[in-house]
């Protein structure tokens, strides 16, 4: 039988199934994680594998395009065996396969779509491509799995920084987004230039967690412009200055000083505009994800604002805040609900948008 006639039937199979019941095999390569994960309903996750590739790129401080292509078609069968061996499946039990087809690295998203393209054509199931961004979105309601739009999300990752109006699972509403670097990106930056390890976030967290964030009065993007759009190119260009200046006069600088001072520039810069937003919004929830979503500041200054607002806010678990294939078989979920099904034709998208 071909292909469009098989996926017919089995299209019919999976209306005809309560959709709780329903399994998906996801798979995650945008970027330099390597992940598969099995979700149940959408937001049971069953099993969820993530192959970092962090010791391999930290060497070369950043992520090498090429060299992630290679590991993920390296490892993703591997992952993809061991997602499916720890959910106790099997590619003959699972009714559908979504995989990120963007945005990313146009070279590691292509060696996920054509997986997950040559398993949907053996097997004769679903091929569900599923946008990156909208995959963080769903991290929260695999955290959360009674969460549900109408709400807020501030998406902070390494390369997107988005206020986004979730108004339904599928009409998101971008309200600002950064007008340069992305929240994550920055971290990213300054830790290599204070000479922390790959990756700058977390391991700038940590520095900065024996600074004092008063130390510099470093700026808040944005700080007098009205709307929600961001900014961390010029409290970037402040911290270089500064060490440079530093430098220059021969003067020492204590760098968990500098790393507290710009951890609480970019917390503020996020906390401002997120609360801005919730509140000419009419929103009473927020939600935030993506890899920044981690950082303990965040998370506090999050908190201690929505106590003082009456707003409820939802955050990742922590193994669902970097990439992860589960937040990607929540999306598919959703796709296949709403019968977006893709085609075999589906391509990597390294520029794909939100809406
Ligand atoms: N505790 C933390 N504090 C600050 N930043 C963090 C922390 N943990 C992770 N990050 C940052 O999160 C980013 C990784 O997040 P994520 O995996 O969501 O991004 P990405 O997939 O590379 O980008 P995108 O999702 O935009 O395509 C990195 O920039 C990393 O430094
Ligand atoms: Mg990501």
């Amino acid at each position: 039988m071909d292909y469009s006639k098989s996926l017919e039937n089995k299209l019919k199979e999976i209306r005809n199934k309560d959709a709780r019941k329903v399994k998906i095999l996801a798979i995650e390569t945008s970027c330099d994680e390597t992940a598969a994960a099995v979700v149940r309903g959408g937001r049971k996750v069953l099993s969820s594998i993530v192959n970092s590739q962090i010791a391999i790129h930290s060497k070369y401080g950043g992520v090498v395009p090429e060299v992630a292509s290679r590991q993920h078609g390296l490892v993703l069968s591997k992952v993809v065996d061991a997602a499916l061996c720890e959910a106790g499946e099997e590619f003959d039990s699972i009714d559908a396969v979504a995989v990120t087809c963007g945005p990313g690295l146009v070279g590691a998203l292509l060696v996920g779509v054509s997986y997950a393209k040559g398993i949907a054509l053996a097997k004769s199931l679903p091929l569900l491509g599923v946008n990156h961004i909208e995959g963080h979105i769903c991290s929260n309601y695999i955290t959360h799995p009674r969460l549900k739009p109408p709400f807020l999300c501030l998406i902070v990752s390494g390369g997107h920084s988005h206020i986004v109006l979730v108004e339904g699972y599928d009409e998101l509403k971008v309200l600002g987004r950064t007008r340069d670097d992305a929240a994550g990106e920055a971290f990213d930056k300054i830790g290599r230039l204070l000479g922390v390890p790959y990756p700058g976030g977390p391991n700038l967290e940590k520095l900065a967690s024996r600074g004092d964030p008063d130390a510099y009065p470093f700026p808040r993007g944005m700080k007098n412009e009205q709307g929600y759009d961001l900014t961390f190119s010029g409290l970037k260009t402040a911290v270089i200055n500064m060490l440079h200046k530093a430098r220059e006069k021969g003067q020492k600088v204590n760098a968990a000083d500098v790393a507290a001072s710009f951890q609480a520039a970019v917390v503020e810069t996020l906390v401002e505009k997120t609360f801005l937003a919730l509140c000419k919004s009419g929103m009473d929830k927020l939600a935030v994800c993506g890899g920044v979503s981690a950082n303990g500041a965040l998370r506090d200054a999050v908190r201690r604002r929505a106590a003082e607002t009456g707003a409820k806010v939802y955050f990742p678990a922590p193994e669902y805040c970097g990439d992860n294939a589960a937040m990607i078989g929540c999306a598919g979920h959703l796709m296949l609900l709403r019968g977006a099904v893709s085609g075999l034709d589906l391509d990597a998208n390294p520029s794909l948008g939100l809406n």
